[in-house]
């Protein structure tokens, strides 16, 4: 556990999933943390508070960040969309909207509060995906944003680290949020697909929001003081595992 007390956290799409539990978990660590988010959650716990965030907004950028004080310790780029749809079917809007909030938003929040980064040596964080490394069909905008956050999270380890900021990524596999809920529910074989998700993985289950705040945790506090530029897969071994047909798997 790391100790962030007297150290300021700014957390987007903190209201909710992966972002909620960095938030709290970085608060149950003693930081002062800002969750910015469209939405405003209203049930914050102690430590922590809203302000209203759109990441594709230079203006709401700007916003949040003079809400921030002189020194931001933790920058976390957590707020991501994701959307369904075959290159064919897909909008340009639809792909703009994706690199707008997935890319160029943790850019711009880099950015923007990087004189508060570079006063308290900070870290960034980067919430990326295994999406980013390989992809799930009808994902090219999602994947592409996603290889390009642990893109950016290189770029931005080299061009900070003089500045005493370090960056990492955390690349997610399925994690229970409700947005996966909700889909899995939907299902009219619920109860397989929920049994064959855990199969997938080699440690047997979907990971936890916690799961994910945890690497976050580590990778912004002071044990990880030599660590910039990497993204760390947090996904229960799904990628590390190679498929093979039904007919060749010890599973079948
Ligand atoms: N859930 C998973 O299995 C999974 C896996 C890999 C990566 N991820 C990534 O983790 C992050 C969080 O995912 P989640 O499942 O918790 O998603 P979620 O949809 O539950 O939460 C996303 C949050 O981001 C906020 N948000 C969306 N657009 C915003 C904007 N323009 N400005 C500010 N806030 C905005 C939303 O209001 C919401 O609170 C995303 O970047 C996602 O791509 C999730």
């Amino acid at each position: 556990m790391s100790d962030f007390t007297g150290i300021t956290a700014v957390v987007t799409g903190g209201a909710q999933g992966i972002g909620r539990a960095i938030a709290d978990r970085l608060a149950a660590d003693g930081a002062d943390v800002v969750v910015g988010d469209l939405r405003d959650p209203t049930d914050l716990g102690p430590n922590q508070r809203w302000v209203h965030l759109d990441v594709t907004s230079e203006e709401s950028v700007a916003a949040l960040a003079a809400e921030c004080g002189d020194a931001v310790g933790v920058l976390v780029n957590n707020a991501g969309i994701m959307f369904e749809a075959s290159i064919a079917d897909q909008t340009v809007e639809q792909w703009d909207t994706a690199m707008a909030v997935n890319l160029r938003g943790p850019w711009l929040m880099t950015k923007a509060l990087l004189p508060r980064l570079t006063a308290d040596g900070g870290a960034v964080v980067n919430i990326g995906s295994i999406e980013g490394i390989g992809s799930n069909p009808l994902h090219t905008a999602y994947s592409a944003s996603k290889g390009g956050v642990h893109g950016l999270t290189a770029a931005m380890a080299v061009d900070l680290g003089p500045m005493g900021v370090r960056c990492n990524a955390v690349a997610p596999g399925w994690i229970d949020t409700a947005l996966n809920r909700e889909y899995i529910d939907r299902l009219p074989n619920r109860d397989q697909a929920v049994a064959e998700l855990g199969r997938l993985h080699p440690v047997g289950h979907i990971g936890d929001p916690a799961d994910v705040a945890s690497v976050v945790a580590f990778l912004a506090g002071p044990d990880a003081r030599f660590v910039s530029g990497q993204v760390v897969v947090v996904d229960g071994a799904r990628t590390s595992k190679l498929s093979l047909p039904p007919s060749l798997s010890p599973e079948a």
